[in-house]
């Protein structure tokens, strides 16, 4: 039996080890992680992320071919091949400050591995890492003059959150980069190779060299939040003249070479891919000197604060250009429906400027209020937190939907109507709700990207 680990019980780790497992009984995996209690969570009936399918798919194969554990020096020791999925947030401090990527978990874990291989091992970053970082790595890992050596192996997660379950049964594509230049390296990559075959056809298993590998997931993101940030731009100037943005959307993605995903205009993206991944594109560019390439792609995350702000400005516009004292309720904190993940959330920025305009705020979200209130614990005195959406609003001036939660579709909109202060205001951060409808109960509706309805 091959044995797997995987360092960091993640939001990437855990659900692509589940899948591993379930379609490959032939291994053993495990799952390890520093932090007992989130490996306490996933051992239990509360797992410590929420994701559509995901409780179903663990329990089919926890204790069976999947474990979960604090002990990653043992799992290191048994492990054939082992992932690391170990978090690489911004720096926050420093050279790179703000852009580059922090490695001191994963050089942590480099040297974890090390002192606990006797024999030879294959090395896979699942974490998204700035390009050459497995060179780096590979020199921490191959001693010279040592008995093991280690094939470092790229193969980055293009799950999304909230869709994680099925990303992962019928990916796009999987893309495994390694040394091709040697027989060991070829055999390295031939064994994950095997690995995904179980599932994924192999027109589908896409190999590569290692930078290339690692430079596509950042590539990959940098696209798709640059479709984001260049439909949020035409949002703004719908809303200064007569057009839709929507319309404008659904007119541009018909033709078949720009494509109809991806295009919905919002009041930002977030997630803790994104702005990350681009921040660490224009980090490496600036460090090679291509200036222009590096501002290029910085302009995406700059659409991106700057859709923000401006949401928040259309709200203290439309509400008279005070919101002192009054109570906003905010739909959804999450980054987006279907997760309780909020890093980087829109709702952060919108939340926080609202603040600074010293409303009442209420935060409301099906999955996300924990996270929610360690995001905003410094306001902690001027936020009340609610589960129930209709004591949120009651008593409001203004909802504000910044997560498109599919339940917030079906909500009574009569009943929170006639529970709020007059004007009732409502911002659709996502476009996702009935405009007519909302204007004929009575509020004053301004969606993302198209004119207001407003009763005048
Ligand atoms: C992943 C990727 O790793 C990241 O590079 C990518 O950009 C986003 O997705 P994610 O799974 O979302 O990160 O991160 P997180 O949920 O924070 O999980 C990382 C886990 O690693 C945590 O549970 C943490 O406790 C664990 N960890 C961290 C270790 O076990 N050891 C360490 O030294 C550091
Ligand atoms: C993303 C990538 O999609 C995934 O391939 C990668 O592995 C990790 O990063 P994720 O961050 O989980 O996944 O979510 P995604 O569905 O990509 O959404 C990111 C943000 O963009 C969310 O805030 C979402 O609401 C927003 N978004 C998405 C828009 O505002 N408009 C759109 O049209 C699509």
């Amino acid at each position: 039996m091959k044995t797997i680990l995987c360092i960091g019980a993640g939001y990437v780790g855990g659900p692509t080890m589940a899948m591993i497992a379930k379609k490959c009984p032939g291994y053993k995996i495990t799952v390890a992680d520093i932090n007992p209690a989130r490996i306490a969570a996933w051992q239990s009936e509360e797992l410590p992320i929420y994701e559509p399918g995901l409780l179903e798919l663990v329990k089919e194969c926890r204790g069976k071919n999947l474990f979960f554990s604090t002990d990653v020096a043992a799992g290191i020791r048994e492990a054939d091949i082992i992932f690391v999925s170990v978090n690489t947030p911004t720096k926050t401090f420093g050279e790179g400050a703000g852009m580059a990527a922090d490695l001191q978990y994963w050089e942590k874990v480099a040297r974890e591995i090390l002192a606990n291989s006797d024999r030879d091992k294959i090395v896979v970053e699942k974490s998204t890492l700035p390009v050459r970082t497995a060179e780096a790595i590979a020199r921490i890992l191959n001693v010279p003059g040592s008995k093991v050596r280690f094939e470092i192996l790229s193969n980055p997660e293009f799950l999304a959150e909230g869709t994680a379950i099925e990303d992962l049964e019928k990916p796009d594509r999987v893309l495994i980069g390694g040394n091709q230049t040697t027989e060991a390296g070829r055999r390295a990559v031939e064994e994950l190779v095997a690995v995904y075959a179980h599932w994924v056809p192999r027109e589908r298993i896409l190999t590569t060299n290692v930078w290339s590998s690692e430079l596509s997931k950042l590539v990959a993101n940098a696209f798709l939040a640059q479709r984001i940030s260049s439909v949020n731009s035409i949002s703004a100037l719908a809303e200064a003249t007569e057009a839709d943005v929507e319309e404008v959307a659904r007119a541009i993605g018909m033709d078949s070479r720009i494509g109809p995903k991806f295009l919905r205009a919002s009041v930002g993206f977030g997630g803790s891919c994104f702005q990350k991944d681009i921040l660490n594109l224009v980090y490496i560019c600036r460090h090679y000197g291509l200036h222009e390439v590096a501002d290029y792609w910085h302009s995406v995350v700059k659409i991106n604060d700057y859709q923000k702000s401006r949401f928040v400005g259309r709200i203290l516009a439309s509400m008279f250009n005070t919101i002192v004292g009054k109570r906003i309720a905010v739909f959804g904190f999450a980054f987006k429906a279907n997760t309780g993940d909020t890093r980087e959330t829109p709702a952060i920025a919108v939340c926080r400027k609202l603040l600074e305009e010293r409303a009442a705020l209420v935060v409301t979200d099906p999955a996300a209020l924990p996270n929610a209130k360690k995001d905003l614990a410094d306001f902690a005195d001027r936020v009340a937190f609610e589960p129930d959406p209709y004591k949120a609003a009651a008593g409001a001036h203004a909802l504000v939907f910044v997560t498109e939660w599919p339940q917030y579709q079906k909500l009574d909109f009569q009943r929170l109507y006639d529970s709020m202060a007059k004007p009732a205001f409502l911002f659709d951060g996502r476009n996702f709700l009935d405009h007519e409808k909302l204007f004929e109960i009575g509020f004053d509706v301004h969606p993302i990207g198209k004119p207001s309805l407003e009763h005048k």
